[in-house]
């Protein structure tokens, strides 16, 4: 095997470790940043990525409230749930956890997060705001792509960068965020016919497909930064990258592992846009 190692939880304590020193200088301000995060339904994997964040919070010394509703919860009770906190001043983040329970529109949900509170950068004015260079809330799987790629010293001006998937939450994200560091940037996804050849010849490949396995060792290209985004769990009850890891480790130069690559990198960004929604709310 000869790729290094890209260590998402230690590049993660140390985006953290960046928070929780702003948070520090924020209280002697007199402002405690505060994340409230909502989970409806007993999804178990939700519930532990929400216990995850709201750790972090604790770890970086932001407050956080955590909002727990029952899988029967109706659009309507969920948005009053997310208007009092969007009306909270108290608030600064405000975190609803995906996906939601059928029935529920969740467009109308992250509709409903004001955009100076949409520390996830899913709404329709943070997304636009990206595509066009603005301030804004960056997604945080595919900022913390980013901050990943840029740990290694290699540089993305330049490169061919492939993301493989097209997701509104990672793909199309992280592909504006290539191309806003100087990427050339080509998204693939189902029904991209030359996927093998495309992959093979990406200086930076993004994988974000949610197929376990789905990117083999022949798509790696020699030399490679291969980012693996996928969290698929399998029969045998363990977490499986989008990446055959040991195939693509063999050619890659960096690698993320799954677990401890991207997941853990997420939790962290949040916390920084947590901290920023606290800062902008003190200057608005
Ligand atoms: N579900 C999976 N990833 C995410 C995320 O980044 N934010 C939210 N709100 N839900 C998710």
């Amino acid at each position: 095997m000869g790729a290094n190692i890209i260590d998402g939880k230690a590049l993660a304590e140390t985006v953290k470790q960046e928070a929780a020193q702003q948070v520090t200088a924020l209280k002697e301000q007199g402002i405690t940043p505060c994340l409230a995060v909502v989970l409806v339904g007993e999804d178990p994997a939700s519930q532990v990525y929400v216990r995850g964040k709201i750790n972090d919070c604790a770890q970086c010394g932001i407050e956080s409230r955590s909002i727990r509703l029952p899988e029967t919860t109706t659009q309507a009770e969920l948005l009053a749930q997310v208007k009092l906190l969007a009306e909270d001043p108290a608030v600064h983040g405000i975190l609803v956890q995906l996906p939601l329970p059928a029935g529920i529109d969740e467009k109308a949900v992250i509709d409903a997060i004001p955009p100076e509170k949409d520390v996830d950068g899913f709404s329709p004015v943070n997304v636009g705001r990206m595509q066009i260079g603005e301030p804004c809330y960056l997604p945080c799987t595919p900022a913390g792509c980013i901050r990943m790629i840029e740990s290694t010293g290699v540089s993305i001006a330049g490169k061919q960068a492939v993301v493989v998937g097209r997701s509104n939450i990672v793909g199309k994200p992280a592909a504006m965020l290539l191309l806003a560091k100087d990427a050339t940037v080509t998204v693939c996804h189902s029904k991209t016919r030359n996927l093998k050849e495309l992959c093979a010849a990406a200086d930076i490949l993004v994988a974000a497909v949610g197929r376990a396995g789905f990117v083999t060792g022949d798509m790696v290209k020699p030399g490679a930064v291969v980012i693996d985004v996928g969290i698929n769990r399998g029969a045998d009850g363990k977490l499986h990258g989008d990446v055959d890891f040991a195939a693509a480790a063999e050619r890659a130069a960096w690698i993320t592992p799954v677990p401890g690559g991207v997941g853990p990198m997420t939790r962290a960004m949040l916390m920084l846009n947590t901290v920023e929604a606290a800062r902008r709310a003190a200057v608005r």
